[in-house]
């Protein structure tokens, strides 16, 4: 799995031991600890190989593969910040899309021919109609969301190209949460880009407030909505998608996320009522790029892969305020 210490990769690294496969991780640590690996080692209850290296580095990949041999790769790795990809859209060209063509490269060399790629619903900018199902057309509105729109295509002419192809690309919605344990959970350098971490540090008191980006959306509290599932069940959908895989035929693109919109003030609620902590807010202006609302229609993930969501707002937040204080400094604590 490449981007196996991120956030995500974590608890997918998780799910996996859980449902007894060996992962083998690799990561440049560019936005992570290695931290994370002990932690994920007492919940896995093994070891887990862990390569610090960048997945466009082709001889790094070779090695592992020789060493390894996987029978896929899910790849998480990546650059994920919408801001800093406007900012520097160079940059996630060069990693997210090099990136991604080395691992291609270097699965064939190999003979390893199924991923399941770490997508996401941004590649479908604005929505013609909600919920945006797989159909939708992909219209993405940023760099960050460019280099994912690439990397599925990529996918697909490989698919196209050869009949023992099989990839999945997950499109995620809005990932939050973190493992019940509180041991792993989402710990971004820096300010947080996201809601949720945001309103996690500012009840920590870390923060003393969250800004609301835009209250006049036309939206029923004028607040954006989002539909926020939980990183767990995420994790759970790449287990479902690897066995899927198995029987499929081509390469397929599946929403990952619960088909439920929730608003700002909606998860302030819910994170209110699972931490007892009131969170101050301001209201300010609309954030560039935003969208005013968008949610999944999640059906293809359950006939597909036989999973849906099983996890609501309410454990989102009791699991975030778990891990947040535990680790009020992440894993630098
Ligand atoms: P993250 O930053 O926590 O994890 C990504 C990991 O990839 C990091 O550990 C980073 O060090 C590693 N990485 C980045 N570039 C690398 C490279 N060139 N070589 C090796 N490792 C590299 O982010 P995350 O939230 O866990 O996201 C995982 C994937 O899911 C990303 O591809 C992201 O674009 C995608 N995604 C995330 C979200 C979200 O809201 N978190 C939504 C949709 C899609
Ligand atoms: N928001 C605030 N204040 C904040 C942060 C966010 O009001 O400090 C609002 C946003 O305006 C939005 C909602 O909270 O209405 C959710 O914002 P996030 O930044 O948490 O999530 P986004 O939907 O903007 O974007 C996320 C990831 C992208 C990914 C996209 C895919 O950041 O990388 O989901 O659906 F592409």
């Amino acid at each position: 799995m490449t981007g196996g210490a991120g956030y995500i990769g974590s608890h997918v690294a998780v799910a996996l031991a859980e449902a007894g496969y060996q992962p083998v991780l690799l990561d440049n640590l560019c936005n992570s600890a290695a931290e994370v690996l002990p932690r994920l080692e007492g919940l896995c209850d093994k070891a887990l190989p862990f390569l610090v290296a960048d997945v466009r580095d082709r001889a790094a990949l070779d090695g592992l593969f020789q060493t390894y041999q996987p029978q896929a790769v899910i790849h998480c790795a990546g650059l994920k910040s919408v801001a800093e990809s406007i900012a520097n859209p160079l940059l996630y060209y060069r990693n997210n899309v090099e990136g991604s063509l080395t691992l291609l490269e270097a699965m064939q060399a190999a003979g390893c021919s199924r991923m399941v790629f770490s997508s996401s619903a941004t590649v479908y900018g604005a929505p013609d109609a909600l919920p945006y199902t797989e159909a939708h057309p992909l219209r993405p509105m940023n760099p960050y969301g460019q280099t994912k729109a690439m990397i599925e295509q990529m996918l697909r002419d490989c698919g196209a190209a050869h009949p023992q192809w099989k990839a999945i690309n997950l499109r995620y919605f809005n990932p939050v949460g973190a493992h019940p344990s509180g041991q792993i959970g989402e710990d971004p350098r820096g300010t947080p880009n996201n809601l949720m971490p945001y309103v996690a540090q500012v009840a920590v008191g870390a923060r003393p407030r969250l800004q609301i980006f835009g209250t006049d959306w036309p939206t029923p509290d004028g607040t954006g909505v989002r539909d926020y599932i939980h990183v767990m069940d995420l994790a759970e959908a790449h287990v479902a998608a690897l066995q899927a895989l198995e029987g499929q035929a081509e390469v397929q693109d599946i929403n990952v996320g619960t088909g439920q919109g929730s608003s700002v003030l909606e998860l302030l609620e819910a994170f209110t009522q699972a931490s007892g902590v009131d969170i101050p807010w301001e209201a300010a202006p609309r954030r560039p790029g935003d969208l005013a609302c968008y949610f999944a229609n999640a059906s293809l993930a359950h006939t597909q892969l036989n999973w849906s969501a099983r996890r609501d707002l309410a454990t989102m937040c009791a699991d975030v305020w778990r891990w947040q204080q535990n680790n009020p400094k992440g894993y630098a604590a």
